[in-house]
C-alpha cells in the first residue's frame, strides 16, 4: 500500500493555478481520477484547464455545468473526462449518468464539486481542495491542498 502525502501550497494568480494544473498532469496516468473540492470561484475550472493543457489538449475547456460530463480525446487517443457533480443529488444520479463507469475506466477523469459524490469515490482518488484565502487582502490568493499524489 502506498503512503498518502499531503501537499499544501498557495496560488497567487489564475496563471499560477493553471501552471499547477500542468504540473499535476505530469503525474497522471490512464485511469487517474482527480476529485476537486471548493466553492464557486475557488479555481476548480482554472486548474482543470491547466491539467487539460498539460495532457496535450488544445481545445478550450469549459465547465460542464449543464452537460454534467464533457469528453475530450487526448493525443494518445485516451479520453479526458471533465465532470461537474454540482447538480447530482443521489446515488441513482451517479450510476444513471454513467459516472460510475467513467471513474473505473482507463480514461483520465477530473470532477468538480466532488463534495456531492465523495462517498462514492475510490480510495486511490487524488483529492484537491481549493480555498479562497479570505484573511488575505489579496483576493487572488488560493490555498490548495492535495492528497493522493506522492510528488509534484
Ligand atoms: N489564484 C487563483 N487561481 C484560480 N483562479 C483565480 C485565482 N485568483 C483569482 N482567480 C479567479 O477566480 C475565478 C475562478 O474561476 P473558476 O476556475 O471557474 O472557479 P470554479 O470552477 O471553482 O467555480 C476566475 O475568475 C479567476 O480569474
Ligand atoms: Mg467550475
Amino acid at each position: 500500500m502506498s503512503e498518502v502525502f499531503l501537499i499544501e501550497l498557495v496560488s497567487n494568480s489564475p496563471q499560477e493555478t493553471f501552471a499547477l494544473g500542468q504540473q499535476i498532469a505530469n503525474s497522471l496516468f490512464p485511469g487517474s481520477l482527480v476529485a476537486l473540492y471548493g466553492t464557486l470561484g475557488s479555481g476548480k475550472t482554472h486548474l482543470t484547464k491547466g491539467i487539460a493543457f498539460g495532457l496535450g489538449l488544445t481545445e478550450n475547456i469549459t465547465s460542464p455545468t449543464y452537460t454534467i460530463i464533457n469528453e475530450y480525446s487526448l493525443p494518445d487517443n485516451n479520453i479526458f473526462y471533465h465532470i461537474d457533480a454540482y447538480r447530482l443529488d443521489n446515488e441513482n444520479d451517479f450510476t444513471e449518468t454513467g459516472i460510475l463507469e467513467i471513474i473505473h475506466s482507463n480514461g483520465i477523469c477530473i470532477i468538480e464539486w466532488s463534495e456531492r459524490i465523495s462517498k462514492n469515490l475510490p480510495c486511490n482518488t487524488i483529492s484537491i481542495f481549493l480555498e479562497i484565502s479570505e484573511q488575505n487582502a489579496n483576493s487572488s490568493c488560493r490555498k490548495i491542498r492535495i492528497s493522493g499524489l506522492d510528488k509534484l
